[in-house]
C-alpha cells in the first residue's frame, strides 16, 4: 500500500489438470512478486475435477505466492463435489469437503492496511438458486443468495471507515464480451444487493474471458480471464492488477504472449470509487433516495 492505495494481483480459473498452461502456471510465480501488489486474489476454479491431484498442485502454488502477499481464494463451480449432494439432499457440507480440506473456508475474509477482503459463496453445484432453464447451465451458473450479501454488507460495515471494500466470489456479475453470459443466475436482484453491500470493487472470474466494467454505473467489477487453454474463443489470457484509490478503482489487464513467454502491461480501465451506499431518508410527505 503506498499514499491511500491498495493493489491486488487477481488471478481466476487456474484449473490445474489436464487443461492448466504450465509455461503461465510458471511466468505467474516469478512475474507477480515483481508486481508489490499487497494482497493476491484468485476467484475460484483451481481444479478441473475436484481432484486431490488437482488441489493439491494448486495449494503449492498458492504456498509459492504467499511469502510475497497474502493470498485469499473462493471456489468454483469446478472445485465442488456436487454430485456428492445434488440438490443438497445429503446435506450442504459434503460437496465442499475436498476443496476445504486444501483452502479451508469457503468465505474467508482478509484485512491488511487499508483494506477488508471478504469472499462469497457463489458456487452450489446443482442447486435450487442455481438452476435456470438452460440444460447447459445445470452445475456451471452459481447464484448468490441475500444472506450472503448480508453476511458481506456486515462486515464492510465493521470495516475502518476508508478502507476500500473488496468482495470475491466466483461467477461473473457482468456479461463475457463474447459469451454475453452471467454466471449468476437471477443477477438482477443480486446486481441490487451487491450495491447494497458497500464494496468499492467486485472481483470475480468463470466466463474464462476479462473484463472490466460496472454495475449500475457505480460498483466497479474486475473479471479476470484463465490460465488454462480454455481460454474464450482461443484469446490470450489475461489477469488483471486491480488499484483503489480514494476516490477511483483502477483495472489493469496483463495479457499472456505465447511467443515471448510473458505477460505484457494491455488495456487498464478507471472506474469512479462507489464509496458506501446511499441511503433513502424519509421527509415529510415521501423519501428522497439520497
Ligand atoms: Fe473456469
Ligand atoms: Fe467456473
Amino acid at each position: 500500500m503506498s499514499a491511500g492505495r491498495v493493489v491486488i494481483a487477481h488471478l481466476s480459473d487456474l484449473h490445474f489438470g489436464g487443461y492448466a498452461d504450465l509455461a503461465q502456471i510458471e511466468a505467474l510465480e516469478s512475474f507477480l512478486p515483481t508486481l508489490e501488489a499487497d494482497a493476491t486474489v484468485i476467484s475460484g476454479d483451481l481444479s478441473q475435477r475436484a481432484r486431490h491431484g488437482e488441489f493439491q498442485a494448486a495449494h503449492a502454488f498458492v504456498n509459492r505466492l504467499r511469502p510475497h502477499a497474502p493470498v485469499l481464494v473462493v471456489p468454483g463451480n469446478h472445485d465442488i463435489e456436487w454430485w456428492k449432494s445434488p440438490l443438497g439432499f445429503l446435506g450442504e457440507r459434503r460437496k465442499y469437503r475436498k476443496y476445504s480440506r486444501y483452502f479451508g473456508d469457503l468465505t474467508p475474509v482478509m484485512e491488511i492496511p487499508g483494506a477488508v477482503l471478504a469472499g462469497a459463496l457463489s458456487s452450489y453445484g446443482v442447486a435450487l438458486g442455481s438452476l435456470t432453464w438452460n440444460i447447459r447451465d445445470v452445475a456451471v451458473k452459481g447464484h448468490l443468495p441475500k444472506s450472503e450479501t448480508d453476511r458481506v454488507a456486515e462486515i464492510f460495515a465493521k470495516g475502518p471507515p476508508g478502507a476500500a471494500r473488496v468482495l470475491v466470489f466466483h461467477h461473473n456479475v457482468l456479461p463475457g464480451a463474447v459469451s454475453r453470459r452471467m454466471g449468476l443466475a437471477r443477477w438482477r436482484s443480486a446486481h441490487r444487493r451487491l450495491l447494497a453491500t458497500g464494496a468499492d470493487v467486485v472481483l470475480c472470474g468463470h466466463d474464462h474471458q476479462e473484463g472490466a466494467g460496472q454495475v449500475d454505473g457505480t460498483l466497479a467489477v474486475s473479471t479476470s480471464g484463465t490460465h488454462s487453454h480454455r481460454s474464450r474463443g482461443g484469446r490470450p489470457s489475461v489477469f488483471n492488477l486491480v488499484s483503489v484509490e480514494p476516490g477511483a478503482v483502477h483495472i489493469q489487464h496483463f495479457r499472456w504472449e505465447p511467443t515471448t513467454r510473458e505477460f505484457q502491461r494491455s488495456d487498464a480501465f478507471s472506474f469512479a470509487r462507489a464509496g458506501p451506499p446511499k441511503v433513502t431518508v424519509s421527509v415529510a410527505g415521501g423519501d428522497q433516495g439520497l
